[in-house]
């Protein structure tokens, strides 16, 4: 039997992990990421390695994401992966690499998959750097993209930034944040 909800919850509220927050229970397909927001978040927040957000009703937590700041590098590939990015910015202001915030972990709770949930949180990550005054420069976001997440990130118009972690576990995907309309 799947454990799939056949619709999201409508009383979603959106936190930031704070070392005081009481952490709901979750469980997404993936137990390394169930494991991260459980034991090891409120770490990286101490540390001042990662800040996350988290999605939850007033029972369970539905999603989270977690997020570092990062820079694209122009990467040993050479010139036409690293045209592709180049493309959009200015001749005078390219540089070989560009700053970034990166997704370092993110996840949907199995109960709620497919629903919607992911792209949600992409939404808000593209406008927390889009709409909100920046306190710093930052032109994309970057991903290690998880094999299994891959045609997700594409449809939430990331892209490769090279050809040659095309075998591995986890590939680089970055999105121009100016592309946002
Ligand atoms: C990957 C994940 C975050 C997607 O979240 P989600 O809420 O299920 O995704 P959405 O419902 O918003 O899907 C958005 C689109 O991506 C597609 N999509 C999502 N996951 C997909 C997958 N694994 N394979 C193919 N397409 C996928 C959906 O079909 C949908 O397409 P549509 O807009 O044409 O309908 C979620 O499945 C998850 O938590 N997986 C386990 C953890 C993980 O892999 N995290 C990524 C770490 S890099």
């Amino acid at each position: 039997m799947s454990m799939q909800e056949s619709s999201i919850p409508l009383n979603i509220s959106m936190i930031r992990l704070e070392e005081s927050t009481v952490i709901k229970p979750f469980e997404s397909e993936d137990k390394d990421l169930n494991d991260f927001l459980l034991n090891d978040a409120k770490n990286y927040l101490k540390s001042m390695l990662a800040v996350t957000y988290i999605y939850q009703t007033e029972t369970e937590i539905v999603s989270y994401f977690s997020l570092l700041n990062d820079n694209l590098s122009r990467d040993n590939d050479g010139k036409p992966a690293w045209n592709k990015v180049n493309r959009a910015i200015p001749n005078e202001k390219r540089r070989h690499t560009y700053p970034a915030v990166k997704i370092g972990r993110l996840a949907v709770s199995k109960k709620y998959a497919g629903l919607g949930l992911g792209s949600l949180m992409m939404l808000t990550v593209k406008n927390m750097f889009v709409n909100e005054p920046q306190r710093a420069g930052c032109r994309f976001i970057t991903v290690d993209a998880y094999r299994n997440a891959l045609p997700f990130y594409q449809k939430s118009y990331f892209k490769f930034l090279t050809e040659r972690d095309a075998d591995d576990d986890t590939r680089t995907m970055y999105f121009d944040l100016k592309a946002v309309p």
